[in-house]
């Protein structure tokens, strides 16, 4: 046996016992005559002690070329280096000096025998809950920076969601399928990863970005309820909440509308908050059409742990023209602040220099800041006389101390998300986005199809499988871009969590959104043939939604990006530093696929 008992376990209760341990050298520390190694494995932190004076290794008992005979017992523990694999055998005691901070920190095991069991090379960073090692060095030893607790922790409680997702489902009567990963192209909106296929030669496969079409032939089955944890791949460009490989937890029901659906997976969160987090969230969670959520956040994820809603101020500065910045805006809206007219004239030049980013690209920043006495003190004080800027204060609902922010533009969607920015930077500066307050929505009624100036045409705004609401069907052939869809997503926190919609399971209907969204008959029929088909053998009429996992674990473990969650990650440019992936293939593989590379010339 390698060991009786875990690095983690032993209490005072244990005292007196003789056990065996097996682990990883975290630090040793040599005081006097005795020699203190902490020894870890994934379930905790033990101290150890050889004590030189009072044992004395037996013959057999040392391995290693390491480890120093000479010095006995604690010569040899004085040979460990960080990250060597030892396994010791020794007394549990109580410790005089008792550690408060570790679970094992009332006792200490007195070694009778130590054995290293392989060696290790140090470390190019500490393996402590506080690293020195850079993102760079610590993705490329992954394996290293797993060894670290708070990563580790992660893992586990990715482990424990994955557990309570099958738990819940399961009750629920839902069958978990696992459907292929070498599929054809499934349209998401982004790109597709694909492979070839040695055997069709000048053919590919392209990996799902989600099992869209095949969930929904699964309901054609009559499998009434399905779920998946599954691995998803989307070619598009990452950010902190976004891989290239992620997982979804993916879910299909027939003979439902969208209040079942919407009251399933709410129930599921709940499942979830009340298990992992001991939270209990109570009543049903708020619903904002996706037209509020833009008109009152610039968003369709809205952070709402906080206030500080848009509210418009066209009307408010047309009563006395004469600014051109605002006259000729075609959107104007502000934010009020609460408490910060103590801003700084620095203060808010910074904020105006956050504006105008690029990435974000507002022109300027108007404040105004709502004084002791009521009055109102703007930077636009030179265009406006006290009745419209108390107007403004009014239409704001500021009081004494508030800071006003107001942003204009052209385009009343660019500028909503360019006021989103800014009230996430004001709810961040004040504290207001705190990661232990979780504040849950779904937003719903979203338009079905979006303009896209890329293709010059409509595309599915979710997917083209979406039903569009029963009341706007007779749009479609009036007005298409103003048709809603049964579509909703789960917000928290300002982080999309999940999304889904009731599917189209007439065909003569979604032949009619392939028309919409350009498809020529041919092409629908080949990219979605299989699909129509099926169609026409008794589709039940279906609904679903996908979580992400990743998004999931991630907002429970308070982390600012879901790369922490996810055991071997890739970077921002979609590489696997650790494998050096990906990679050139060899020219004997290019040649079984009939593969030829034309790279442009730098
Ligand atoms: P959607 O594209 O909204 O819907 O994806 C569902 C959920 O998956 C997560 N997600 C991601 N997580 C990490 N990295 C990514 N690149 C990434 N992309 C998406 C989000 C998102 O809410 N087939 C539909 C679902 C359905 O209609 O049932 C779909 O994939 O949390």
């Amino acid at each position: 046996m390698y060991r009786t008992k875990t690095c983690g376990e032993l209490r005072l209760a244990n005292v007196g016992e003789t056990v065996t341990l097996a682990g990883w050298v975290q630090r040793t520390r040599k005081m006097g005559g005795m020699t203190f190694v902490d020894m870890r494995d994934r379930y905790g932190i033990t101290q150890v002690v050889f004590e030189a004076p009072h044992c004395s290794p037996a013959a057999g008992e040392l391995s290693g070329n390491e480890t120093s005979p000479t010095g006995g017992l604690q010569g040899a523990a004085n040979a460990l280096g960080r990250e060597y694999v030892i396994q010791v055998t020794g007394t549990v005691s109580e410790r005089s000096n008792k550690n408060k901070n570790l679970p094992t920190g009332d006792i200490e095991i007195i070694a009778t025998e130590l054995k290293v069991l392989n060696a290790s090379v140090t470390p190019p960073f500490t393996i402590e809950d506080q690293s020195d090692g850079g993102d760079d060095l610590r993705m490329k030893y992954r394996y290293l920076d797993l060894r670290r607790t708070p990563v580790r922790r992660n893992l586990e409680l990715r482990h424990r969601m994955t557990m309570e997702v099958r738990r819940y489902l399961d009750s629920l009567g839902f069958l978990e399928i696992e459907t292929p990963m070498l599929i054809g192209s499934t349209p998401e909106g982004a790109r597709d990863f694909v492979v070839p296929s040695r055997m069709n030669p000048g053919q590919f496969y392209a990996l799902p970005q989600s099992p869209q079409t095949l969930k929904q032939l699964l309901m054609v089955s009559g499998m009434d309820r399905y779920f998946q944890i599954v691995k998803c791949f989307r070619d598009e460009d990452l950010r902190a909440d976004r891989q290239p490989e992620f997982t979804q937890i993916d879910c299909e029901m027939s003979f439902v509308t969208q209040e079942d659906i919407l009251q399933t997976f709410e129930g599921m969160a709940k499942h979830l908050f009340r298990e992992l987090r001991g939270i209990e969230l109570e009543g049903a969670f708020p619903r904002m059409t996706w037209a509020d959520a833009m008109k009152y956040y610039g968003s369709d994820k809205p952070d709402t742990r906080f206030g500080m809603r848009f509210v418009e101020l066209k009307d408010v500065f047309a009563q006395a023209p004469g600014f051109s910045v605002f006259d000729e805006a075609k959107y104007i809206g502000g934010i009020c602040a609460t408490g910060q007219a103590v801003y700084t004239r620095k203060q808010l030049d910074q904020l105006t220099d956050f504006v105008k980013r690029p990435q974000i690209g507002a022109k300027g920043l108007v404040y105004a800041r709502v004084q002791e006495d009521g009055s109102v003190k703007s930077s636009v004080d030179k265009f406006y006389g006290p009745e419209v800027l108390n107007v403004l204060k009014e239409k704001m609902n500021a009081q004494p101390g508030d800071l006003i922010l107001i942003l204009c533009g052209d385009d009343a969607m660019k500028t909503r998300k360019q006021l989103c920015e800014l009230r996430l930077e004001m709810g961040a500066r004040m504290g207001l986005r705190d990661k232990n307050q979780f504040s849950l929505l779904w937003v719903i009624d979203f338009p079905m199809f979006e303009w896209s100036e890329e293709e010059g045409r409509l595309m599915a705004t979710h997917h083209p499988f979406t039903h569009p609401k029963d009341e706007d069907i007779p749009l479609l052939d009036t007005d298409p871009a103003a048709v809603r869809a049964d579509a909703y997503d789960m917000v928290c926190n300002g982080v999309e969590v999940g999304g889904g919609s009731i599917r189209i399971h007439d065909p003569e209907l979604q032949d009619k959104m392939f028309r919409i969204l350009g498809f020529t008959e041919e092409r629908a029929q080949e990219q979605f043939g299989f699909l129509m088909n099926a169609f026409k053998y008794g589709a039940p009429p279906h609904g679903g939604l996908a979580y992400g996992l990743d998004r999931w674990v991630s907002l429970f473990a308070g982390l600012d990006s879901i790369r922490d969650c996810i055991a071997f990650p890739k970077n921002n440019s979609g590489r696997d530093v650790m494998l050096d992936a990906p990679a050139r293939l060899e020219q004997k593989q290019l040649d079984e696929l009939y593969l030829k590379i034309d790279l442009p010339q730098e």
